[in-house]
C-alpha cells in the first residue's frame, strides 16, 4: 500500500550515491540517540498514523496529492547530501537540476525566454511575483478576484501594496467587466489572475483578461499554484483550453509542483517572462557565490537556503513524466478531470442536491439540498461527518451563495455565505472510485 516495492530499489541507490564519495578516507560519523533510532522510528510510524488516508481514492477533500514514489525516492537520496540551491557552493548538482526543471515548467507555460526558481510553495512564489510587480509599479494597486486564495491580499499586506479585489460571476471567475470598471481608475499596477482557484477550480477569463491589457497597461500576473498543470490536459472545455492557451502572455506565473506535480511538500514555482527582472533581486553576499560566475540561484530568489533534495526530485520525476500534452502525466491530469465530470454528472441527477455547475478542472462543488441555506450550511457538516464514517472523506467550504442561487431560486438566501461541500478528485485513481463514492454519498446523505 505506501510503496514498499519500489523502496526496495533504495539501498542500491544509496549504493551509487556512495560511489561518488568513494575516494573518502574513512570517518566516524557520530549520531547522537543511536541506540533508540528504531524505537522513536517506530513511534513516529505510529504517531503519523493519526491522519485522514491523503494517498487513498476514497480521500477526496483537501488539495492533497501523493507524492510519486520516484519523488519520494530522490528526496530521500538526497538527504543524504543535504544540499542548499541557495548556491552552486551548496548544491551543485541540484541547483543544475533546479535550472532544468523551472525551464521545463516555464516551456510548458509558453515562455519563450523566463528567469524562476523553486520555493518553498506557491504563497512565497506568489510573494516574489507580486514584490517584483510592486517594485515595477511603485505605489499602484494590486488587483485579484473575490475567489483568489487569499494569500494574495495578505501578501500585498506584507509589501505594503494598496490592493482591491475584483467581482466574481456566478461560477467563481473573475468578472471582466468589474476589472474594466478598477482599471479605468488608472491606478491599478499588477493584475492577478487565477488559473484554478482553490474553492471550485474555476479559471479566470484570460481572453478577456489578455484583451484588456491592450488598452490598460497592466502587469499580468496568474497563480496557477493549482490549476497550471492543467495546460497538458487533453480535456478541456473549450472556454478553459482557452484561458490556458494565454498562461505564456503574463508577466509571470505560480504554479506548484506540490499539488499536481506529485512533489513532496515544499515545492512551488515562480516563473518570470522577462528574464531582466533578475536585477530587481541584486544584492552582493560575501560569504556564498565564490565556486562559478554561472547563476546561482540565490541571487535570484528572495529566500536564502532552499532544499536542493525538492529540485532534485522534481527533476527526475520530470525526467520520468516529461511535461507533455500526450504523456503519460498529461493523461492522469485528463483522468481527474474525467472523475470530476462523472461525480458531478451523478450527483446533478439526484434530486437531493445542488450540483450548480460542471467543473471546469477536478474540484467538484455541491451541497445537499435545503430550503434555506442554514439548513444546507448544517446538513452539508452532518453530510461530511457521515460520508467520514462511512470512509469517504470529502471536505467543507464555505462559498458564496452566487454559486447556487442563481440556478436555484427556491433556495432561501439568510447568509451570503454557506457551507457546502467540495471534492478535490486529483488523484487519477478517482476516476475508477466515483460510483463507489457516490453509493458512500447516498447512504451518507440518509
Ligand atoms: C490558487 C492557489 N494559490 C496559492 C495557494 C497557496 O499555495 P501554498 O499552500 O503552496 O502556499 C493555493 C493553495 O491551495 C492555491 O490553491
Amino acid at each position: 500500500m505506501l510503496d514498499r516495492d519500489f523502496f526496495a530499489q533504495l539501498p542500491e541507490a544509496f549504493r551509487e550515491l556512495e560511489n561518488s564519495f568513494a575516494t573518502l578516507p574513512p570517518w566516524d560519523a557520530s549520531v547522537p540517540g543511536a541506540a533508540r533510532v528504531s524505537e522513536v522510528l517506530r513511534e513516529s510510524a505510529r504517531r503519523l498514523g493519526d491522519n485522514y488516508p491523503y494517498f487513498h481514492p476514497l480521500y477526496a477533500g483537501q488539495m492533497l496529492k501523493p507524492p510519486h514514489p520516484l519523488a519520494r525516492m530522490v528526496y530521500t537520496l538526497a538527504m543524504w547530501i543535504n544540499p542548499n540551491n541557495h548556491a552552486l557552493d551548496g548544491g551543485r548538482a541540484t541547483s543544475r537540476m533546479e535550472k532544468e526543471a523551472v525551464a521545463e515548467l516555464a516551456a510548458m507555460c509558453g515562455f519563450p525566454a523566463h528567469l524562476g526558481h523553486l520555493a518553498s510553495g506557491g504563497t512565497m512564489a506568489n510573494l516574489e511575483a507580486l514584490w517584483v510587480a510592486g517594485r515595477l509599479h511603485p505605489g499602484k494597486k494590486i488587483v485579484a478576484s473575490s475567489q483568489a486564495h487569499y494569500t494574495h491580499q495578505r501578501i500585498t499586506g506584507v509589501l505594503r501594496i494598496p490592493f482591491a479585489e475584483v467581482a466574481c460571476d456566478a461560477r467563481g471567475r473573475m468578472d471582466p467587466d468589474a476589472l474594466e470598471r478598477l482599471l479605468r481608475e488608472g491606478d491599478v499596477g499588477c493584475v492577478v489572475a487565477t488559473a484554478g482557484s482553490t474553492a471550485a477550480g474555476a479559471v479566470d477569463p484570460l481572453p478577456q483578461i489578455v484583451q484588456l491589457r491592450r488598452r490598460y497597461p497592466f502587469r499580468l500576473h496568474i497563480d496557477a499554484a493549482y490549476g497550471g498543470y492543467f495546460t497538458l490536459a487533453a480535456n478541456l472545455a473549450p472556454e478553459t483550453r482557452a484561458a490556458f492557451d494565454l498562461l505564456g502572455e503574463a508577466d509571470s506565473v505560480v504554479i506548484d509542483p506540490h499539488k499536481h506535480g506529485l512533489q513532496p511538500y515544499g515545492c512551488g514555482a515562480v516563473l518570470f517572462r522577462d528574464p531582466a527582472v533578475g536585477k530587481l533581486y541584486r544584492h552582493d553576499s560575501p560569504y556564498t557565490y565564490f565556486t562559478s560566475s554561472e547563476l546561482h540561484l540565490g541571487e535570484i530568489s528572495l529566500e536564502c537556503s532552499r532544499p536542493g533534495a525538492a529540485a532534485a526530485a522534481l527533476w527526475a520525476t520530470q525526467r520520468l513524466l516529461p511535461l507533455t500534452r500526450e504523456g503519460e502525466f498529461a493523461q492522469g491530469l485528463a483522468a481527474c478531470r474525467r472523475a470530476a465530470l462523472r461525480l458531478y454528472g451523478k450527483l446533478r441527477h439526484d434530486p437531493a442536491v445542488f450540483a450548480p455547475f460542471e467543473p471546469q478542472l477536478d474540484i467538484v462543488v455541491w451541497a445537499p439540498r435545503g430550503a434555506t441555506t442554514t439548513e444546507v450550511s448544517r446538513r452539508s457538516r452532518e453530510v461530511f461527518e457521515l460520508a467520514a464514517g462511512n470512509g469517504l472523506h470529502l471536505a467543507v467550504a464555505h462559498l458564496p451563495v452566487a454559486f447556487f442561487a442563481g440556478k436555484y431560486p427556491e433556495l432561501q438566501v439568510e447568509q451570503e455565505r454557506m457551507a457546502c461541500l467540495r471534492s478535490v478528485l486529483m488523484k487519477p485513481e478517482h476516476e475508477a472510485w466515483v460510483d463507489r463514492m457516490f453509493e458512500i454519498l447516498q447512504k451518507s446523505k440518509a
